[in-house]
């Protein structure tokens, strides 16, 4: 995780984003910091990255790389107000433990894009990462990977529209995506949770979940609800100063597979 000490919204690169309207970098840390105790509840080790002045979308840690198995793949992003942060995460990840670490060539959104589901990669593009990403991280990892395209732009990430909960088990908004890559999902994960558009509204699908305790946004009541009934435990966290960049629970947490 990255602390957002300079967390600001001073450029538009996702319709979540008003420059204009006011943000609160204090609220903004302590609704991060709520989250970090909830991660650290749940008997998380949480690792943290040093936040650099001038890139205030730093918190969003998922987006800094992909890392499956001690290997690491470091974003490579598509707007240039981020580009400085894949510096900072080869540099972190350079300090050692890794067993494999590059930056990835094609424009590459780290988890942002790539959620891990067991053996499998899915792999978002349409608005950020590039297909050719695709390629490169089925070449990187050596694992079957399953494109899929997004089509609304306020879920410009794979991590916007879908959460994967468990082993074979996914949440997701199929408005988010194109026709063909809907049919993918209901014929690959034909018991997944399907959320509402009022819960991925609110960002409800950018979700954590260990396979039981999901960390998701408060307001997707609709969604935690579902998850009860599927037998999860969805725990409610509020970051809602974080959304005014685009960006809630599962963007501030880039999970590493050691
Ligand atoms: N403002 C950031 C951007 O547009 C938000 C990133 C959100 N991160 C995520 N994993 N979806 O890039």
């Amino acid at each position: 995780m990255c602390r957002p000490s300079y967390f600001d919204v001073t450029y538009s690169i996702n319709p979540w984003m008003a420059p204009d309207r006011p943000t609160s970098a204090e609220t903004g840390l302590a609704q991060w910091k709520g989250l970090f105790d909830t991660f650290v509840e749940l008997g998380h080790d949480v690792e943290l990255i040093e936040p650099v002045p001038g890139l205030p979308d730093m918190v969003f840690a998922a987006n800094g790389a992909i890392v499956v198995d001690g290997k690491v793949l470091v974003a490579r992003f598509r707007h240039p107000q981020r580009g400085d942060e894949s510096a900072a995460y080869l540099e972190w990840f350079g300090r050692g433990g890794w067993s494999e670490v590059r930056q990835a060539r094609y424009v590459n959104e780290g988890e942002g894009d790539f959620l891990w589901a067991g053996g499998e990669m899915l792999a978002g593009t349409g608005f950020r990462s590039e297909s050719r990403a695709h390629a490169e991280v089925r070449e990187f990892f050596g694992c079957p990977v399953t494109g899929l395209t997004l089509v609304d732009p306020r879920f410009y990430h794979l991590d916007t529209a879908l959460a994967v909960l468990g082993d074979r088990k996914i949440m997701y908004y199929p408005a988010a995506f194109s026709p063909e890559s809907r049919a993918v999902l209901a014929e690959r994960f034909p018991d997944a949770i399907l959320a509402e558009e009022s819960d991925a509204a609110v960002f409800g699908l950018n979700a954590l979940s260990d396979g039981h305790n999901v960390v998701l946004p408060r307001a997707a009541t609709g969604l935690a609800a579902q998850l009860r009934e599927h037998g999860y435990r969805p725990l409610g966290a509020d970051l809602t100063e974080l959304l005014k960049a685009g960006g809630s629970v599962k963007c501030c947490t880039l999970e590493l597979r050691t």
